[in-house]
């Protein structure tokens, strides 16, 4: 581990990029403080320059050298969810430069939890709260990866060093809560959940954007969208949709709960089977991967009931539904 780490300090202080496993999904990672490598993110996920990017940092210490304000509630949060899929999103210092945050006020800081991340975290803050800009290693709009064969096949050479830590467990990206604006605000939903973040602040926690919030590339309607047109159905829908494209010579591939996907295992290219939500929402993209290849002409979804755990996933399926040009 100590190899790997040594090397991946390395390259980065050189100004190279390193895909890195994180508890949600692979981040495409580099130097915060360096321009130029920062600027190599952009262009090898093809991503707009004014698309705000996450600061990673080793701990909480860090967050007094990127913030320039820093809310009573931050401490409460950052001791019960950090490390982990938590992002805030704060008043920038100067420190947080326009190349990272979009020529936005406000800078997002995330300390993430994967062992092998946060061992390279701690070696590369020096003291100093340094930290690497990571947004997920995919190219723009194409689905998030959550083992790092996904970054090899989607970016490959774009990258100088790929860290192996396994398939991710969360599944999903961070939840983003903005703190800049006065009330905290869910800009995207993760694993972090409005219930848990107002029982630790005893707030109330608003949902979605105001005029004024921030940018957030995940929350353009169509973003995390596989190549085939997916569709989220009804387990009565599903059956009927599904005998329907059988009829008609196409064929389908579905994600759905265990004892409905096991029944269309033979009409079906693939399927997978879920038994609870935190099973699809560690493997969605994973599987969502699979389903892209497996030359499906649709792929048939049945999501889980919505409640508050289900908001994460449940997001980034609707988001995967939507036509890729609206
Ligand atoms: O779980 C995650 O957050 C992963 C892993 C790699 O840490 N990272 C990730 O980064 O999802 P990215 O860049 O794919 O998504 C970060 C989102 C973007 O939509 C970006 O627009 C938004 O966060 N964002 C970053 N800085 C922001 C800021 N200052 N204000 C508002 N939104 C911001
Ligand atoms: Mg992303």
């Amino acid at each position: 581990m100590q190899e790997i780490i040594e090397q991946a300090v390395k390259a980065l202080d050189e100004g190279k990029l390193v895909a890195i496993p994180t508890e949600t999904v692979y981040g495409l990672a580099a130097d915060a403080d360096n321009k130029e490598a920062v600027m190599r993110i952009y262009a090898a996920k093809n991503r707009p320059t004014n698309h705000p990017l996450i600061v990673h940092v080793a701990n909480s210490e860090a967050i007094k050298f990127w913030a320039r304000e820093i809310p009573e509630d931050v401490k409460k949060l950052t001791d019960a969810f950090w490390p982990g899929p938590l992002t805030l999103i704060l008043k920038r210092s100067e420190r947080a430069k326009d190349f990272v945050t979009g020529d936005q006020d406000s800078v997002a800081l995330r300390c993430p939890s994967h062992p092998l991340t946060h061992a390279l975290l701690e070696a590369f803050d020096r003291g100093q709260g340094k930290g690497l800009t990571a947004p997920s290693a995919n190219t723009f709009g194409k689905i998030s990866p959550t083992t790092a064969e996904h970054v090899r096949e989607d970016l490959g050479s774009k990258v100088d060093l790929i860290i192996d830590g396994g398939p991710c467990t969360v599944g999903i990206e961070s939840t983003m809560l903005d703190l800049s604006q006065g009330e905290p605000r869910i800009l995207r939903e993760g694993a972090v959940t409005a219930q848990m973040i107002s029982k630790v602040i005893n707030k109330e926690v608003f949902h979605g954007k105001k005029e004024s919030s921030p940018r957030v590339s995940g929350s353009l309607k169509s973003h995390y969208a596989p190549e085939h047109t997916m569709e989220l159905l009804d387990e009565l829908d599903m059956i009927r949709r599904a005998q329907f494209l059988a009829r008609s010579f196409k064929t389908f591939a579905l994600i759905a709960p265990s004892k409905i996907s096991k029944r269309f295992e033979r009409l079906a290219v693939k399927s997978f089977g879920y038994d609870n939500p935190e099973e699809l929402q560690t493997n969605l993209y994973s599987w969502m991967h699979e389903l892209d290849k497996s030359g499906a002409d649709r792929i048939l979804v049945v999501p889980p009931a919505y409640d508050e755990t289900t908001a994460g996933v449940l997001d980034r399926l609707s988001r995967a539904a939507t036509p890729k040009d609206k």
